[in-house]
């Protein structure tokens, strides 16, 4: 039966990126004999241009119709200044997020060997790297609720609210567990239990959930603690599971252990449909110049093979042939070190096809 794929390229490099990982999912599906048709939908500054709003009716109900959707990034200073619900953040990609309930964003940080020097880490930190982040996505200080308002000493106040509910907070430490089962056995919990009523609830409920894993080794960890941590020691980690804000912050700094934010994929998972985009942004200052890393957005599609489309052959061709094209020295400009060969979007795109019609025969 064919299977629908959304395609969401958003804003800024998201234009440049999609078509990368659309090209790359093309050629697994056609040599697997996967019947995939695609289908793309206006998201975040992109759709306020064209239709007025940041998430038409229409992409979410294309959304829903679809076995997956492949995400770019939406932002860009061109919309900064709307009022927040039209903005493409808050507008658009949060509430896409919300309403389709994937409240699991899992970030895999993984050193590909060719990259051990690209990182500003030394090469013994992070050589054999291989952590996951499983960051919660449709609860905290993001959906809190907020108010800006004048207090009665005249100040301008702001509020964000920080809310967890044990349901919450068990499906997706019961997911890091499952995962970590499949891995190293071992889970971190993050949280700042020495300040957040929400953080000790978390641990309450990551203790609870630990005792239907006693193969599986729970410790929990200070957030401001595991900043540095993962810049001390990343290797110490397998699964690291945590609050919406703090997942969004640790990863963007674990993605600098795999050479660059544009290595870093992601999948939200939990509804019925799964999203796959790229860890990082639209990149304004890179956009439309053919030069963003479109690694992280075929490494979601890997991912997308792997838990939408049951295919994890096309999944395992991917990363083989990302493995291959950083092995034969070709980088994007985020990832040049000397001697490489470097290339733009499209050409590293071009590469991982290549190698994956190859490797797959
Ligand atoms: P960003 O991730 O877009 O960029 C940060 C830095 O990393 C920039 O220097 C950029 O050039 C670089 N970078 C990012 N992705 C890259 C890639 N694939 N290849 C090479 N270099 C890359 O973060 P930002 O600058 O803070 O945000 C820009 C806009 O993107 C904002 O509007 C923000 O809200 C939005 N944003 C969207 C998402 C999303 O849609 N999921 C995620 C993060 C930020
Ligand atoms: C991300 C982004 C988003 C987030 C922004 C754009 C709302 O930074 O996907 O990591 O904070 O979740
Ligand atoms: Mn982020």
């Amino acid at each position: 039966m064919t299977k629908l794929i959304a395609l969401l390229p958003g804003d800024g490099i998201g234009q440049e990126i999609v078509p990368q990982g659309r090209k790359v999912l093309e050629v697994v599906a056609s040599r697997l004999g996967l019947e995939l048709e695609f289908e793309e939908g206006l998201i975040g500054g992109a759709a306020i241009d064209a239709a007025g709003t940041p998430l038409p009716e229409a992409t979410l109900d294309l959304c829903r119709r679809s076995t997956a959707i492949l995400l770019g990034a939406v932002g860009g200073p061109k919309w900064d200044n709307l009022p927040v619900h039209l903005r493409p953040e808050a507008g658009a990609l949060l509430p896409l997020r919300k309403q389709l309930g994937l409240y699991a964003n899992l970030r895999p940080a993984f050193l590909f060997a060719p990259l051990a020097k690209a990182s500003p880490l030394k090469p013994e930190l992070i050589e054999g790297l291989d952590l996951l982040a499983v960051r919660e996505l449709t609860g905290g200080l993001y959906f809190g609720e907020k108010k800006t308002f004048r207090r009665e000493d005249g100040q301008e106040t702001a509020i964000d609210t920080l809310v967890y509910t044990e349901g919450e907070i068990e499906r997706i430490v019961r997911l890091a567990f499952e995962l970590a089962r499949k891995r190293r056995r071992k889970v971190t919990s993050v949280d700042k239990a020495n300040v957040l009523e929400s953080s000790r609830l978390w641990r309450r409920v990551a203790e609870r959930v630990a005792q239907d894993y006693p193969d599986v080794t729970l410790e929990h960890m200070y957030v401001d603690n595991c900043a540095m941590q993962l810049v001390r020691w990343p290797k110490q980690f397998d699964v690291i599971v945590t609050e919406n804000m703090f997942g969004d912050i640790l990863t963007d700094q674990a993605s600098v252990l795999a050479g660059s934010i544009g290595m870093l994929p992601s999948a939200s998972l939990g509804g019925e449909v799964a999203l796959y985009e790229p860890s990082h942004g639209s990149a304004p200052d890179i956009a439309g110049q053919d030069k963003a890393n479109p690694l992280a957005t075929i490494l979601s599609v890997a991912l997308m093979l792997k838990f939408s489309l049951d295919c994890e052959e096309g999944a395992k061709a991917i990363e083989q042939a990302v493995a291959e094209v950083l092995a034969e020295g070709y980088r994007t400009a985020d990832l040049w070190e000397e001697g490489a060969k470097l290339v733009g979007c499209r050409a590293m795109g071009d590469l991982v096809a290549e190698k994956v019609a190859a490797i797959l025969g």
